[in-house]
């Protein structure tokens, strides 16, 4: 009779209480693979290795041989209208700091940055999850894609910034041209009694030397300097930097013959 079975023969069929336990199917691990898988150390690090160094090996000689194409002049630190960028994969960062106030710099430079550095690192540990389908991982793909989204408009938001500072620094150089195109003017009928070295100094030197060239704290005296004039016409055209603090280039924007005897008037101060 059929109820004088072995228990361990019965099995029940279709009955919709039981749960069925259905085995998730997931990709076997790698390690399932026995012979055909190879140690991380030091089989397939050697390998990395090897192709590194025959790519470095190309990229050497490419960049003997056409050395990098710097900006067209060198280096100027007298330019002040020059808008340093970053090269475009650091174009996001760089953006990313413009959010912080000056003072807080460093959360924008370090803290949070490297927050996500650090959580990028830790994946393996935090996320263990054995789905590798990235529907099947919504914190991490969302998390990815939040953060690649924030790259991209970050990186866009550099570049449209930039573009606009240049054109403002072009649109305020072009109109200074314009304005000191008319000085040269009284040159041409050798008048140089319309040029008052005197007024000039109060205007543009004054507020760092003193009104009476006896210096203040942000510049030096300029009594019984022991400079020739060509040497003062170059600090007032170029600026100065040195112990005593940062001179900006351009304070006075005349003609060579005007800081010429600017620079006369400065040096008649005995
Ligand atoms: C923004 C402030 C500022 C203005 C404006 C300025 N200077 Fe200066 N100047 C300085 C500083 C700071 C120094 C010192 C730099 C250094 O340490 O070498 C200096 C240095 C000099 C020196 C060299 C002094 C020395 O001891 O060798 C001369 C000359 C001079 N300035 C002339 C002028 C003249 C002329 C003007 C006006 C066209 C002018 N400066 C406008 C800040 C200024």
């Amino acid at each position: 009779m059929a109820h004088e079975r072995n228990k361990n023969d019965v099995k029940y069929v279709g009955d919709s209480r039981v749960k069925v336990r259905k085995e998730k199917l997931y990709p076997k691990p790698y390690s399932e693979y026995p012979g055909k898988t190879e140690p991380f150390f030091p089989n397939f690090l050697l390998k990395e290795w090897m192709a590194a160094v025959v790519f470095l090996g190309a990229f050497m000689v490419l960049v003997v041989s056409h050395p990098a194409p710097l900006e067209a002049t060198p280096a100027d630190p007298n330019d002040t209208s020059y808008i340093p960028l970053p090269d475009w994969y650091f174009l996001f960062l760089y953006q990313f700091l413009k959010y912080f106030p000056s003072g807080t710099a460093v959360w924008g430079a370090v803290i949070i940055p490297g927050f996500f550095a650090l959580l990028f690192l830790l994946a393996p540990w935090l996320d263990r999850k054995p789905d590798r389908r990235p529907s099947k991982r919504p914190i991490a793909t969302s998390l990815m894609l939040i953060v690649v989204a924030g790259i991209v408009f970050l990186t866009y938001e550099a570049v449209v910034q930039h573009k606009a500072q240049v054109e403002a620094m072009e649109a305020s150089a072009a109109q200074h041209a314009q304005q000191a195109a008319p000085a040269p003017a009284p040159q041409d009928q050798g008048t140089t009694a319309t040029f008052d070295p005197e007024a000039a100094y109060m205007q543009s030197c004054s507020a760092c030397h003193g009104q009476d060239l006896a210096g203040t704290a942000a510049a030096p005296s300029l009594i019984a300097l022991n400079l020739t004039v060509d040497e003062v016409v170059d600090i007032i055209t170029n600026g100065r930097s040195g112990s005593q603090g940062v001179m900006p280039p351009g304070m006075f924007s005349g003609t060579e013959e005007q800081k010429k005897q600017l620079a006369e008037w400065v040096l008649s101060h005995q």
